[in-house]
């Protein structure tokens, strides 16, 4: 097992790519933190998921987008499991609208999740790591559209640009204290943030034309990236953003 003895937050991991991350990781040894806005429904299906591992889970509920509650997530994961060894940023929320549409409102949201969030639950990650002299492990899950154009998204493209130079930064700053910083870059994958499209059959079999391996992603397809470059075999690794999406980057059209 990889991972044993490692203890990890997984932000946003009551459903989807971040359910899958915190089950694989405590498939590979590690105890692991699942932090939700609401941890009474899905994140109880996680929590079942890491203990039939047979791995120790606890439950945060807190608001990223809040860096009050940012903090304060990071406390308490590190209260219940310990320590802390390893953080996924990957809760994340999308709006569609056209530009010239974008509300305050949705911007502020936008932005204060996948971004704001990010920032302030590394922050006090890193002020852990330091205050113990530990190396650690972030990975940020990010999008193909940290690079691509997304027309109706400019809000979460502004987000993901921002991630992918947060992650280059951070692994330059945080280098000499043996944290690494990497970004993960799913493509379509088959979860709730894409209910509209999943509903859409249409739109489903004209992006299935794109994906050159013929398939929407799973969340268990990212999860296998997320244990490697929390495992050792990544210890070199550093501000690199690495896609999962089956070849669509190469052959995306909007
Ligand atoms: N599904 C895809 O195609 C895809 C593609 C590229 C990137 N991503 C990214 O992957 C990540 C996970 O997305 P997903 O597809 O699993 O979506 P999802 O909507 O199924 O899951 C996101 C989870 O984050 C939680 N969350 C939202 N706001 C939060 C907040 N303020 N504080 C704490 N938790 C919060 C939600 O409640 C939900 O459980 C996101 O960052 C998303 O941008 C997804």
């Amino acid at each position: 097992m990889r991972l044993e003895g490692k203890r990890a937050l997984i932000t946003g991991s009551g459903r989807g790519i971040g359910r899958a991350i915190a089950v694989r990781l405590a498939r590979e040894g590690a105890d692991v933190a699942i932090n939700d806005l609401n941890v009474q429904g899905d994140a109880r299906e996680t929590l079942a998921e890491v203990q039939t591992a047979g791995r120790r889970g606890v439950l945060v509920q807190a608001d990223i987008g809040k860096a009050e509650q940012a903090r304060q997530l990071v406390e308490e994961a590190i209260r219940q499991l310990g320590g802390l060894d390893i953080l996924v940023n990957n809760a994340g929320v999308e709006r569609r609208a056209a530009f010239v549409d974008v509300k305050e409102a949705d911007y502020d949201l936008v932005l204060d999740v996948n971004l704001k969030g990010t920032f302030f639950v590394t922050q006090a990650f890193v002020r852990h790591l330091r205050a113990e002299k530990r190396p650690g492990r972030v990975i940020n899950i990010s999008s193909v559209h940290e690079e691509m154009p997304f027309p109706g998204f400019s809000t979460y493209c502004l987000s993901k640009g921002g991630m992918q130079l947060l992650t280059r930064d951070l692994a330059v700053e945080l280098g000499p204290n043996g944290i690494t910083v990497n970004a993960i870059a799913p493509g379509a994958i088959a979860t709730e943030i894409n209910r509209a499209l999943l509903d859409d059959r249409p739109r489903v079999e004209r992006l299935l034309k794109q994906i050159p391996l013929g398939r929407m992603g799973k969340p268990e397809d990212v999860a296998g990236l997320a244990a490697f470059l929390a495992s050792d075999d990544a210890d070199y690794i550093t501000g690199s953003t690495y896609y999962v999406d089956g070849g669509l980057a190469w052959n995306y059209r909007e």
